[in-house]
């Protein structure tokens, strides 16, 4: 079934096209999590549902937000059909907010010294590279919410054209933010092809990657347009 033939609402969020974005995105994160920590790796399956599912999570999170900030720009799928262009980037946008939230919440239960042992002193308190992800982490979060609150419908009116555009581009700010968080929490593992499992690269490199894309787009569109 197409969108046209399911009679859904037009500018409703969760349809059969949006169905499919989450399927792909957050079902390919699971499978990957699953693969490189579980089967390739040697994490037990007493750990899926938080911690192995947690990574997951935040993989799809980062991928969502880029994606929200790249249909239109280099995903061009949607050009002959403004309206699902439009349904598309607000789902991929608020469900990378409600997906981020849920890895922030998730992180919190397990974020002790016996899982996260390189990020904490001896005596149990954050280390430097600890504090500064965690940071990193709490700030992108915050200016990722600002997009997402203003996805209302009549925050466009109450905020106007200009003000509205700003909160919006505040989850560029938020993906630089993400890319922090990532370096400071990832960037040592990302050194050491040959401990990853089966030669996978871990979730954050995959996520960091998907944090700058939209960044790099983003600069090339400007570049562009000031040289015309
Ligand atoms: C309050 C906010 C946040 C907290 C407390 C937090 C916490 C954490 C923690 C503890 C980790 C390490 C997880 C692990 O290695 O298993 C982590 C990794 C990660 N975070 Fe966050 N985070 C926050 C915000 C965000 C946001 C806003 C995003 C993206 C939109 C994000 C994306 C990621 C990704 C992709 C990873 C890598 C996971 C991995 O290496 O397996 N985080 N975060």
């Amino acid at each position: 079934m197409n969108d046209e033939e399911s009679n859904l609402p037009a500018n409703r969020l969760l349809q059969p096209t949006t169905a499919k974005w989450f399927a792909v995105v957050f079902g390919g994160s699971v499978l990957y999590a699953i693969v490189r920590y579980h089967l390739v790796g040697d994490v037990e399956w007493r750990h899926f549902p938080v911690f192995i599912l947690n990574k997951a999570t935040s993989l799809a999170a980062v991928i969502f937000v880029a994606a929200s900030y790249l249909v239109g720009k280099t995903i061009r799928w949607y050009d002959d059909d403004k309206r699902l262009r439009l349904v598309v980037i607000k789902f991929c946008g608020l469900m990378g907010f409600s997906l981020a939230a849920i890895h922030a919440v998730l992180s919190l239960t397990i974020w002790t010294p016996a899982y996260f042992a390189k990020y904490f002193d001896d005596v149990g308190r954050l280390n430097l590279q600890g504090g500064l992800g965690m940071t990193a982490g709490v700030v992108a979060l915050f200016f990722l919410s600002s997009p997402a609150i203003t996805t209302l419908p009549m925050m466009p009116k109450a905020l106007g054209g200009k003000r509205w555009k700003r909160a919006q581009r505040m989850g560029y700010l938020s993906l630089v933010l993400v890319a922090v968080h990532l370096v400071a929490l990832g960037f040592k593992g990302w050194l050491k092809p040959e401990a990853w499992p089966g030669w996978l690269p871990s979730i954050s490199l995959l996520a960091f990657v998907a944090a700058v894309i939209p960044l790099v787009v983003r600069r090339k569109l400007i570049y562009e347009r000031q040289k015309r």
